[in-house]
C-alpha cells in the first residue's frame, strides 16, 4: 500500500513523533524500491513537489492543522521529518535509495583487489643509465624537436644539400613544403645531432651534453629495425679537447655501463659533422670477446668478439662555422661527439632477440623487466 498522510486527532508528543516514524520509514521504503530514473523522478516529485507533495501536504495537515497548544511540538516534529526526507530522497538512486546500504556492504574478509605494479621500460632503463653515466661527468641533458628543419638536420651538420651522405639517412620528409626554401623544409629528424646545433646556438662554450631523444627513419620494421627508434647523442666543446678525451671519455662510460672488463676499441669511420670519425667497439659481454658460447658461435658479435656500439668523432671544423658568432670559433675551440642507438644498446644489455618487442607493448614481456 502506497503511503498517504493520516489526519491527525491526537497531536500529543508520542502520536506525532509516531507518524513521523511512519512517514520516515515509507519514504526510505520507496527510496529503496527506485529501478529507473523515470521512477526516481516520479519518487522526488512525489515526496518533495511543491505544491502537493508528501512534505507539504504534511505541513498543511500536520503544522496548519495543529490546535494552538500543539503548534510548537508540531513545528518541531515536521522541521525533523522534513529534513529526514529530503535527505533520504536526495540520497536515493536507481538500483535502491539510502535504505540499501546493507546490500551494498562489503565483505572485508575478502582478499583486496591487486593493482599490478609498473615497471620502467627496458629502454627508458637503458637511457636513465645512459644519460646518468655521463651526469656523473659533468654532463647536462639537453632535448630538441622530433619534426625538424633541413637545416639543422643537415645543412648545419655539414651535409649540403644534394651531398651523398644525405642518403644514408633514410628520411622521411613531411609532404608539401616543397614552397619553402630547402633549408626550411620540415622532416621527422633522423637521428639527434641536430641538437648538438641547437645547444650551440643558445650557449657559449664550454659545453657538455648529452641529447636523448626519438628519430625516425624510412626503416621497414624487423628484427633490428624500427622507423622509430631511440638515440642519445654527446657532445664537449672546450679549448683543446683531443681525441684522447674522447677516447679516455667513452672506455670509462662502457666500462660503466657494461662493467669494468669491456675493453674499446675505435675503427675508423665517416660521418660529416666530426672529423676524424670514428666506429667504438665494445668486447661482446655476451661472449667476452670470445666469439664462442661453449661450442657454438656467439650470434650478438657475429663471432667476432666485437660489438659496434656508437658513432663518433671530433667535431668538424665546418659545424663550427654554423654556430662561429655564438663563441665557436673553430681556430679558439675544439670538441668531441658521439651518438648510440639506446634501443640497440638495450637489446644487448638484456639479450632481447627481436626490436618489435620494446614497442609492441605486450604486457607480457614488460613484466619480464619488472
Ligand atoms: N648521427 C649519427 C647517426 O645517427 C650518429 C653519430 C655519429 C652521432 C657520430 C655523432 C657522431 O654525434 O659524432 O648515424
Amino acid at each position: 500500500m502506497a503511503y498517504t498522510v493520516p489526519k491527525l486527532t491526537d497531536y500529543s508528543a508520542a502520536a506525532l513523533e509516531k507518524a513521523a516514524g511512519e512517514c520516515v520509514r515509507a519514504c526510505g521504503e520507496e527510496a529503496a524500491a527506485v529501478r529507473s530514473e523515470a521512477e526516481l523522478k516520479a519518487f522526488r516529485d512525489r515526496w518533495l513537489a511543491r505544491k502537493s507533495g508528501i512534505l507539504t501536504l504534511i505541513n498543511d495537515l500536520w503544522l496548519k492543522g495543529a490546535p494552538k497548544e500543539a503548534k510548537r511540538e508540531a513545528g518541531i516534529q515536521v522541521n525533523a521529518l522534513k529534513a529526514r526526507v529530503t535527505e533520504l530522497v536526495e540520497a536515493a538512486h536507481v538500483g535502491g535509495g539510502a535504505a540499501s546500504f546493507a546490500a551494498e556492504s562489503v565483505d572485508i574478509t575478502l582478499p583486496g583487489a591487486r593493482r599490478p605494479m609498473g615497471a620502467e621500460h627496458p629502454v627508458i632503463k637503458t637511457r636513465n643509465e645512459i644519460v646518468a653515466v655521463f651526469q656523473k661527468l659533468g654532463y647536462s641533458v639537453a632535448e630538441g624537436p622530433v619534426v625538424e628543419t633541413d637545416y639543422y638536420n643537415f645543412e648545419a651538420l655539414n651535409f649540403p644539400p644534394n651531398h651523398p651522405a644525405r642518403d644514408t639517412q633514410d628520411t622521411l620528409f613531411i609532404a608539401g613544403q616543397q614552397a619553402k626554401p630547402q633549408r626550411e623544409r620540415l622532416l621527422l629528424r633522423t637521428h639527434t645531432s641536430p641538437v648538438q646545433i641547437r645547444t650551440m646556438e643558445k650557449l657559449r662554450p664550454p659545453i657538455r651534453i648529452v641529447i636523448p631523444g626519438v628519430v625516425h627513419r624510412n626503416d621497414p620494421p624487423d628484427a633490428s629495425h624500427s622507423p622509430m627508434f631511440n638515440q642519445i647523442e654527446g657532445l664537449a666543446v672546450d679549448t683543446n679537447i683531443t681525441f684522447g678525451d674522447l677516447k679516455g671519455t667513452l672506455d670509462f662510460a662502457m666500462k660503466a655501463l657494461f662493467g669494468s672488463s669491456v675493453k674499446t676499441h675505435f675503427r675508423p669511420s665517416f660521418f660529416p659533422f666530426t672529423e676524424p670519425s670514428a666506429e667504438l667497439y665494445v668486447t661482446c659481454f655476451i661472449c667476452g670477446g670470445s666469439g664462442k658460447r661453449g661450442s657454438d658461435p656467439c650470434r650478438p658479435c657475429k663471432q667476432t668478439g666485437w660489438i659496434e656500439v656508437l658513432g663518433c668523432g671530433m667535431v668538424d671544423p665546418n659545424v663550427f662555422e654554423f654556430v662561429k658568432d655564438n663563441g665557436y670559433d673553430p681556430k679558439r675551440v675544439s670538441g668531441f661527439a658521439f651518438g648510440m642507438g639506446t634501443d640497440r644498446l638495450a637489446l644487448l644489455k638484456y639479450g632481447v632477440d627481436d626490436l618489435q618487442l620494446f614497442f609492441q607493448g605486450d604486457v607480457r614481456f614488460l613484466e619480464m623487466f619488472g
